[in-house]
């Protein structure tokens, strides 16, 4: 396994990458109400990318082996959706809640987070699912440094996740990321301390919890994307791009309205 060690060069256009994919986040957000299409969200999204970042949307077109080429720029992950929704003319409703996964490349180099949006007034157990999916995401992102393992960020998610009984999906994980969306390491979200690839300085890949108020499994649908959970219980997602530095680390998908760190 060959994981990349990123030059200042690079890291520099990952912190460009890094801030407009945060900056689609914030600029979608108030469109996130009820009665809006995920279709429109997808334009929208696409629009500003295109027009104004003078970026490209990721997901557009993207076909790792196996797959059909995703049909949109961005994914829109709805109640059960895992990950991958395909934005459609879905009307999103009072109580749903929502991930919105944005990948921008810029100058080459890829910038991807996710947050969870809730419609109106989601049930309390939507509310509570959410909020400890970004502790977990946070969890995870505060053990990076030089010299932790692979393995403490997984522990760091499922050893705070399950016993409060959620579960934490197995066939997904976070990744590096660079040049190329999708590269070394596999950063899954399960595992135990001190396994696992050595963080160096300059390593550079996403976290991104999927956790599930019910059970693990999961289920295709029938689009080639679109991952729900095989028990239709609830799930949530929160994904930062992450710089190992030489102290620590530092999240480089960050814009003005971030959420804060909890
Ligand atoms: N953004 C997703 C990730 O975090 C990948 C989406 S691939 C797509 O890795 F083709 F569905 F867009
Ligand atoms: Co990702
Ligand atoms: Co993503």
């Amino acid at each position: 396994m060959s994981v990349a060690i990123k030059t200042e060069s690079e890291i520099a256009k990952m912190r460009v990458a890094g801030r407009l994919t945060s900056e689609v986040l914030d600029y979608i957000a108030p469109f996130v109400r009820a009665g809006v299409t995920t279709n429109e969200l997808d334009k929208l999204c696409h629009d500003l990318i295109v027009n104004v970042q003078k970026g490209i949307p990721a997901p557009l077109n993207y076909a790792p082996g196996g797959h059909n080429p995703y049909p949109k720029s961005i994914c829109t992950s709805i109640n059960h959706q895992i990950c991958h929704g395909v934005p459609s003319d879905k009307i999103l409703k009072n109580g749903d809640i929502v991930n919105l996964d944005i990948t921008v490349i810029k100058d080459g180099y890829h910038g991807d987070s996710s947050r969870m949006f809730m419609i109106g007034e989601p049930s309390i157990q939507a509310k509570r699912l959410c909020e400890v999916t970004y502790q977990s995401l946070w969890r995870a992102i505060r053990v990076v440094k030089p010299g932790a393992y692979l393995g403490d960020i997984g522990h760091a998610i499922q050893g705070y996740v399950e016993p409060l009984g959620y579960s934490v999906v197995r066939e997904f994980c976070g990744h590096g990321i660079g040049h190329r969306f999708h590269e070394e390491p596999q950063v899954l979200h399960y595992g135990r301390p001190k396994t696992g690839l050595r963080l160096e300085a300059g390593m550079i890949f996403t976290i991104e919890p999927m956790i599930n108020a019910g059970k693990a499994a999961i289920k295709h649908l029938n689009d080639g994307w679109t991952v729900v959970t095989k028990d239709r219980s609830l799930s949530a997602q929160y994904e930062h791009t992450i710089l190992v530095t030489s102290t620590g680390f530092e999240v480089l998908t960050v814009s003005d309205d971030t959420p804060s760190p909890p």
